[in-house]
């Protein structure tokens, strides 16, 4: 971290780090994703992913996915009658939730020693990988991401959840980039993200209103750079109807000494939760 970011941070709630990661890791962990994608039999799961609506997740492929390695489909990868309108490569909205620890690659990528200073710089003490996401943002099909916090998806008492968001192509506005309140950190957390009885669903729980795009700055960046946020940060992102993809990885990170709640979605049982080093 360069000086000024941690102030630049505490006032944003984000900092933008350009040339974080070399473009050799950025290959690497590309090429990785693809042959998960390869891999993968579309029949396991026509389960899709959207933060849109106000969506109860029932399904036991989503809801057990946070010690796996699964991947799912864009909201417009189907037609009417269920069918895949494009390849299967090109209909994959993201592959979660742990290949930071299941994967060889993604966990080379993920357990920098970089991260762990930034972390404690920002005031983790015992920063924890919850969730790693590899978000593929599809040419023409890349769904809208409606304004959310993550703090939603990541209850800690205190709250702590913090991402970090590794572009791994150029995002401009036209590909869907993502949108940031700056200071918007310090707003109340408007909904939670509840799960009871094997499903989970977006409640709201203050009446704070959405920020729009005039109060927002797009973060426009190049492959490469880092984007540490605040998991209270209010943000969003467009479609993206542009010809080309907008490919990123994110790593959520949760203080160890703050409170997790049971109900969160994401309950971590055999494989064990581990930091950044
Ligand atoms: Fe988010």
């Amino acid at each position: 971290m360069l000086d000024g970011d941690l102030a630049r941070y505490r006032e944003q709630g984000f900092i933008v780090i350009p040339g974080f990661k070399s473009a050799d890791a950025i290959a690497g962990l590309r090429a990785r994703a693809q042959a998960i994608v390869e891999a993968f039999d579309p029949r396991e799961a026509a389960s899709i992913f959207t933060t849109k609506d106000d969506s109860v997740r029932s399904d036991a492929y989503f809801m057990e996915s946070g010690e796996a390695i699964r991947c799912f489909f864009e909201e417009e990868a189907f037609d009417e009658t269920g069918v895949l309108r494009t390849p299967k490569a090109r209909a994959i909205n993201k592959i979660g939730h742990a290949m930071h620890d299941l994967d060889p690659v993604f966990e080379a990528f993920s357990h920098d020693e970089r991260l762990a200073d930034i972390a404690f710089a920002i005031g983790l003490r015992q920063p924890l990988i919850y969730q790693s996401m590899y978000i593929f943002k599809q040419p023409q099909i890349g769904g809208e991401v409606t304004w959310h916090q993550d703090a939603a998806f990541f209850d800690t008492d205190p709250p702590s959840v913090t991402g970090f968001w590794f572009a791994l192509e150029d995002a401009r506005r036209d590909n869907g980039c993502m949108w940031a309140q700056p200071g918007g950190h310090r707003s109340p957390l408007r909904a939670r993200f509840v799960a009871s009885n094997g499903s989970a669903r977006l409640r709201a729980i203050d009446p704070t209103p959405w920020p729009t795009i005039d109060d927002a700055v797009p973060l426009e960046v190049e492959a490469g750079t880092l984007v540490v946020f605040d998991g209270m940060l209010p943000h969003y992102s467009a479609p993206n109807r542009s010809p080309r993809s907008r490919h990123a990885y994110t790593l959520h990170v949760v203080d160890g000494t703050a409170k997790y709640s049971k109900d969160n979605w994401l309950q971590r049982s055999a494989l064990p939760l581990r930091g950044f080093a």
